[in-house]
């Protein structure tokens, strides 16, 4: 089969005139196992051939769109147009998080969104700030100089915690470890995305997919639960399942059990791997980055001045942000987006059928050397406030945008800003050369073998 760098682009013809380049493929998988063979370097290659490229995954037919323009045409100016992509749509991901805000669409959606956006405004949010610092606290409390640890690991941990203590306050902390057992089991499969194994699994009682099944159930009986034991109280903890709870819509209906299961998975998994990644990247970028690392230790001297931060702190937390920008610039945990268009349109001058699958990189469009000086530097003075501003809006979309964008963006923020901080104030990290990290572009960009690092104390305890 040809490389997609030997595959010329297709001259435009007549009654086709209006169709984007494409990339051709073999005869029955077309770009599918190129794709899967380099799932980044396909996605960079492709870009050479123009600001949307045509493709097509065995039966279906692909777009990659590559200039912000056209991903805030499909994001957010004709978002109506569009619902989520196959992939999300696979068995997998319904069995797990079934009718959640990630998956659901149209007035449903709508009233999820509704619904749950209380929970999600920056003065809840806030209220946990100290909870992400005491967890954090707790954490690096056991480490000492000289350790050697998987700092990804930590930071899947650590988030879990988090999240589990925010939405489900301290009823299931002696859960914990089993969740993150069964999560760990029930993300495995998503790293074969796209291949013909995917689709087996999906549909097959294959090996991987009652393993699956059978974390997920365990997870499900958890939360159920939880849900009931907190009904049967009445209490309002003021956590974000209290407040999902007791949340109405205007003619005065609550979320069923099995809607709140749906929302609480969803919030589980999106909420702590993504903010995970965030933080082990920038963990990783700074210990290769020392002028980096040396101004990130003066703000937190000059601000904390050997202190707890809080949430009062994050807006004189300026340089520790920016570090976190600049991570999820470079390596996005949400690397790539989907839609699939409802009724053909025009995209960036091209025709695009209906149903064509619609993907978006943050992989590719956060390192184009059109919008960004120096793409592949780890550089965090350049997100001045002039120069996001500057930036055409969907240049930069860790968090998505349009009506879908992410709702958990300010809890996100402010979790990876605190931990930073309270982290950073106590260690800094070496990485280890006989470890070397590389990528796994999976549900979300994780590090394949973790990211294995020396610890160094910065103060003492
Ligand atoms: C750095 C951390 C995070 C990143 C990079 C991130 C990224 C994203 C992205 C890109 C989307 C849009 C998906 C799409 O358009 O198809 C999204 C949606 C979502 N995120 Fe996040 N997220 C993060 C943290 C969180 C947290 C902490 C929570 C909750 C506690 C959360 C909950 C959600 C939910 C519920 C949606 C679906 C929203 C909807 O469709 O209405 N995320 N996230």
């Amino acid at each position: 089969m040809n490389r997609v760098e030997d595959i010329p682009i297709k001259p435009a013809r007549d009654a086709r005139a209006t169709l984007p380049p494409a990339i051709k493929g073999s005869l029955i998988q077309g770009v599918m196992p190129e794709f899967n063979r380099d799932t980044l370097g396909f996605i960079e290659r492709a870009r050479n051939y123009g600001n949307v490229v045509r493709m097509r995954f065995l039966y279906l037919t692909a777009y990659f769109l590559y200039h912000p323009d056209d991903i805030e045409y499909v994001l957010s100016t004709n978002a109506k147009n569009f619902i989520k992509s196959r992939s999300v749509r696979s068995p997998f991901f319904q069995r797990l998080v079934g009718n959640g805000l990630l998956t659901s669409e149209g007035e449903f959606w709508r009233r999820q969104r509704r619904l749950a956006q209380p929970a999600f405004h920056r003065q809840r949010i806030s209220g946990y700030g100290d909870v992400m610092v005491e967890y954090t606290e707790r954490l690096i409390s056991s480490w000492s100089d000289g350790e050697t640890r998987d700092i990804h690991q930590d930071m899947m941990r650590l988030t879990l915690e988090i999240v589990v203590r925010t939405l489900f306050n301290a009823d299931v902390s002696g859960d914990a470890a089993k969740v993150e057992r069964a999560l760990s089991q029930i993300v495995k499969p998503f790293s074969s995305q796209a291949t013909l194994k995917w689709i087996l699994d999906n549909r097959l009682p294959t090996k991987t997919h009652r393993r699956f099944n059978e974390s997920a159930k365990e997870i499900d009986e958890i939360v159920y639960r939880i849900i009931s034991e907190r009904r049967a109280s009445g209490s309002d903890q003021g956590d974000l399942l209290s407040m999902l709870l007791a949340a109405h819509d205007e003619d005065g209906s609550q979320m069923t059990n099995r809607q709140l299961r749906d929302e609480v998975m969803t919030l589980f998994l999106a909420g702590h791997e993504t903010t995970a990644l965030t933080l082990s990247w920038a963990w990783y970028l700074l210990a290769q980055e020392p002028a980096a690392e040396q101004k990130f230790h003066a703000e937190l001297d000059d601000v904390l001045a050997g202190r707890l931060p809080t949430a009062a702190d994050l807006s004189r937390l300026k340089y520790t942000e920016m570090i976190a920008k600049e991570s999820m610039r470079l390596y996005p945990p949400a690397y790539a987006l989907g839609r699939e268009s409802i009724e053909e349109c025009e995209v960036g001058g091209f025709r695009m059928p209906a149903k064509t699958q619609v993907f978006m990189f943050q992989w590719a469009v956060q390192r184009d050397p059109r919008f960004f000086d120096q793409p592949n530097s780890f550089y965090p003075e350049r997100w001045t406030d002039e120069f996001a501003n500057g930036l055409p809006k969907y240049a930069y979309f860790p968090f998505g945008g349009g009506p879908r964008a992410c709702i958990g963006n300010y809890f996100a923020m402010m979790e990876v800003v605190l931990l930073l901080a309270t982290i950073g104030q106590r260690f800094r990290f070496s990485l280890l050369p006989e470890h070397p990290v590389s990528l796994l572009p999976a549900m979300s960009l994780r590090p394949r073998d973790g990211i294995k690092v020396r610890i160094e104390n910065r103060r003492p305890a």
